[in-house]
């Protein structure tokens, strides 16, 4: 969606190189900003979206510090914070904002459920520009849902759920990678996220995701293809799951399926597209 986004708004995107389990590479970033006309960062620091990378805090810290010195705005997504419930790197980088540069964004969509249609912004020093923004898009938030959630979160029951939904996440993550460590080709690699319902998996660079893709979409089983996370052509062979639905022998099935068919495409692979006619000169 942020792809999509950034390009309705006339912008480019420039990616920055991620480390699986530390996020964001800070270095890559600094190059970035030496050498590109950045104009603004988006990063979702705390378990992003689809690694599950998780930014240590002494990252966050200089992130914040970097961009504040380069007067360069940081958009946090902080959507999925809060499935790092009870551990110290649940926290965001706006925690060591001082100057407003920092605009966290975050919302109940991956806590609650994804038609709450509820979120937030705390927008720095943009905060009055957000606030008439939201007010000329005319969409007022329903104030109902909003007294009921503001008790949820009031009450204590929020941080009891969160700790059931996390449990439950690990539960399927741990039986998800059993699943492909037993049914996916050989050196098929996969993520191993402290929280979320997302793994990310790198297959062998003969299989393309988007092929597996078409062949899974025609039995009813859906993954997103990894072509679908970046503005370039990389991540062919790369796939995102996600475990957010309901989780059961169905889907195990399903999972286990997709496996299949990747071997299958790697045993048997399609017959490559004709060559070009050669024509003598
Ligand atoms: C990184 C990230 N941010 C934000 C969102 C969207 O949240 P919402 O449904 O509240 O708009 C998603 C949903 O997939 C997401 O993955």
């Amino acid at each position: 969606g942020y792809l999509d986004l950034i390009e309705s708004l006339g912008l480019r995107v420039l990616e920055i190189p991620t480390h699986p389990a530390t996020g964001l590479s800070l270095p890559a970033l600094e190059l970035a900003l030496d050498t590109q006309p950045v104009r603004a960062v988006l990063a979702a620091p705390t378990l992003s979206n689809p690694l599950g990378s998780v930014m240590p805090l002494a990252a966050k810290q200089r992130l914040v510090k970097l961009l504040a010195q380069r007067r360069v705005p940081l958009i946090e997504d902080v959507v999925f914070n809060d499935l790092l419930s009870g551990d110290q790197r649940r926290k965001a980088a706006k925690a060591w904002d001082t100057e407003g540069n920092v605009m966290v964004c975050g919302s109940f969509a991956k806590t609650l459920t994804p038609g709450i249609r509820l979120g937030w912004v705390e927008a720095g020093r943009w905060r009055d520009a957000v606030a008439t923004h939201k007010r000329l898009q005319g969409a007022a938030t329903n104030v109902v849902l909003e007294e009921a959630l503001a008790d949820l979160l009031t009450q204590g029951s929020y941080e009891a759920h969160l700790r059931r939904l996390t449990a439950s996440m690990r539960q399927r993550r741990h039986e998800a990678r059993h699943l492909i460590a037993h049914h996916f080709p050989p050196g098929t690699r996969v993520s191993n996220p402290p929280s979320g319902d997302t793994l990310w998996l790198e297959l062998h660079p003969a299989i393309a995701s988007m092929d597996l893709f078409k062949r899974c979409a025609s039995e009813g089983i859906t993954f997103g293809p990894g072509e679908l996370f970046t503005a370039t052509d990389r991540y062919r062979n790369c796939l995102r799951l996600n475990f957010s639905g309901p989780w059961n022998a169905i889907t195990m099935q399903a999972l286990a399926r997709i496996g299949e068919i990747a071997r299958q495409m790697l045993e048997r692979p399609a017959a490559s597209p004709t060559p070009p006619v050669l024509r003598r000169a």
